[in-house]
C-alpha cells in the first residue's frame, strides 16, 4: 500500500492533546494543504482562523457551555448535542480537547457548496496533521452556535465576516497517549456497477 493511502486508513480523530504548541513551520504546511483542497467553481470562498491564544479558546468554551445550557432537546435532537450537552455541564468540559491550535473554517452563507468545500479543506488538514505525526479533531460546536451573539462577537475578533457561518474546525496538536484504533466500517455501504 502506498503512503497516501496508509495515511488515509491510520487517522483517528484524537481527543487528548500534550500541552506543547506545534510548530510555525508545520502549521504553514497544513494550512498550505487546507488551501490546495478543491472547491466548486475554484471559489476558494473559505477562511481559515488559526487560534492559538489560550485565554480566547478558554472564553469560547466559556460561552459553548452557555449555548449548551441554554439548547433545549427533544427526541429528535442529533445525539452528538444531547450527549454535548450533558458533558458541558462538567467544570472540566472542554470542546477542542485542550488542543493548543484550533482551526475554524467559516465560509460565504449564501453560497450553496460552503459546507462542501470547507469540508474538503478540512480533510486536507486531518491528513496532512497525521502525515506530519500530529493529532487532529473535527470540532462542532461552532458550526451549531457560531451564531449566538457572545460567540459571535468573539468569532468577529478572529475575522470572520459576518456573512460567514461556521462549516467546522479542526483540534490540532501533538497526540497525548495512544493513537485510537479504527472503529469497524460498516457493511453494504458500497454498490458497484460494471
Ligand atoms: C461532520 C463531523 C462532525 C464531527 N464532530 C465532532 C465533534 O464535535 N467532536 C468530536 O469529538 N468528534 C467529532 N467528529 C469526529 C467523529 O466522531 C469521528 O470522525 C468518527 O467517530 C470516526 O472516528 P475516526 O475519525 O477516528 O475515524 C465529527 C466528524 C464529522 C465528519
Amino acid at each position: 500500500m502506498n503512503e497516501i493511502l496508509q495515511n488515509i486508513l491510520t487517522r483517528r480523530s484524537i481527543r487528548a492533546y500534550q500541552k506543547e504548541q506545534i510548530l510555525d513551520t508545520e502549521l504553514e504546511a497544513i494550512i498550505k494543504a487546507a488551501q490546495y483542497a478543491p472547491s466548486g467553481g475554484n471559489s476558494q470562498s473559505w477562511h481559515f482562523s488559526v487560534v492559538q491564544n489560550e485565554e480566547k479558546l478558554k472564553e469560547l468554551n466559556a460561552h459553548v457551555r452557555e449555548a449548551f445550557k441554554d439548547l433545549i432537546i427533544d427526541n429528535t435532537t442529533y445525539r452528538s448535542k444531547v450527549s454535548g450537552k450533558k458533558a458541558a455541564e462538567s467544570n472540566r468540559y472542554n470542546f477542542y480537547y485542550h488542543a493548543p491550535t484550533l482551526i475554524i473554517v467559516s465560509n460565504d452563507r449564501e453560497y450553496s457548496n460552503a459546507m462542501a468545500d470547507s469540508s474538503v479543506a478540512l480533510q486536507n488538514i486531518f491528513l496532512a496533521a497525521h502525515s506530519l505525526h500530529m493529532g487532529s479533531c473535527w470540532i462542532n460546536q461552532l458550526t451549531w452556535f457560531g451564531d449566538q451573539p457572545k460567540i459571535r462577537e468573539v468569532l468577529t475578533t478572529f475575522g470572520i465576516p459576518e456573512n460567514y457561518k461556521i462549516c467546522g474546525a479542526a483540534a490540532l496538536g501533538y497526540v497525548s497517549g495512544n493513537q485510537p484504533k479504527a472503529t469497524p466500517r460498516k457493511e453494504g455501504t458500497v454498490t458497484i456497477i460494471k
